[in-house]
């Protein structure tokens, strides 16, 4: 009996993590159905222009991304996906784009690898309950993204949640990143999103770190959008 695309998918995802994966003897290749349809309303917003980029140069009064606090919960590995959270997570789905640039020639990086983490919507981690490890291999609310031939990136999420750190203390809604490429010096950030009444009360923050977010409607649903540039330093010359 043919084996549909679907039970091909299935079986693949069963194995996933846990073994090489080998397609079933008898798939057949994907149909192709001969037509590419465009969505004007999600192209329109693929192709609107990014504030504050300058396409080719960087402007010359942009300084290095300011560090921030790695925290405790970052894992190596995360997978390089598009989108950093499992499907129908709970929360407002926000898009961060930007490009990453070299401080020392003004031009966009070319893969450099973002490694981005956040809490969900309930401000919790995968990896933030000892008694609960995330299984190996598995990363919630986690990705790699690599910048493209002219220095862009772009990830979905969700709008992820604040989370309490003492009696007293907690951390408003941000995003970590660890921004890496071969001559330059990683960095690791975060942001952090403007208005957020939290934001007065955290001791981490820095200002240069705030992203105003926008509303943009996309098929009936609202969504964020904001825009993080980075600017990378030059490793320093042994
Ligand atoms: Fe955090």
């Amino acid at each position: 009996m043919p084996v549909s695309r679907r039970e091909v998918i299935l079986g693949g995802l069963a194995t996933a993590g846990t073994a090489a994966l080998t397609l079933r003897a008898d798939a057949l290749p994907t149909l192709s159905s001969g037509t590419l349809k465009r969505y004007p309303e999600y192209q329109a917003f693929a192709d609107s222009p990014l504030p504050f980029v300058v396409p080719g140069a960087l402007p010359g009064n942009v300084k290095p991304t300011e560090e921030n606090i790695l925290g405790p919960y970052f894992r190596e590995g995360a997978p390089y996906r598009a989108k950093a959270t499992p499907p129908l997570a709970k929360g407002i789905t926000l898009v961060i784009r930007g490009r990453v640039w070299g401080f020392d020639t003004k031009k966009p990086l070319v893969n450099a690898v973002l490694d981005i983490w956040q809490a969900d919507a309930d401000g919790r981690y995968d990896n933030d309950d000892p008694k609960r490890p995330p299984a190996k291999g598995v990363y919630v609310n986690r990705t790699r993204v690599l910048t493209d031939e002219t220095g862009y990136y772009e990830f979905e999420t969700i709008h992820p949640g604040p989370y309490q750190t003492g009696p007293n203390a907690w951390r408003p809604s941000h995003i970590h990143y660890l921004v890496r490429k071969a001559g330059y010096t990683n960095l690791v950030t975060q942001l952090y999103f403007k208005g957020d009444p939290l934001n007065a009360k955290d001791e981490f923050i820095k200002a240069s770190l705030v992203v105003a977010l926008e509303g943009v409607k996309v098929g009936g649903a609202t969504i964020e959008t904001g825009v993080f540039d980075v600017v990378l330093s030059a490793a320093q010359k042994k």
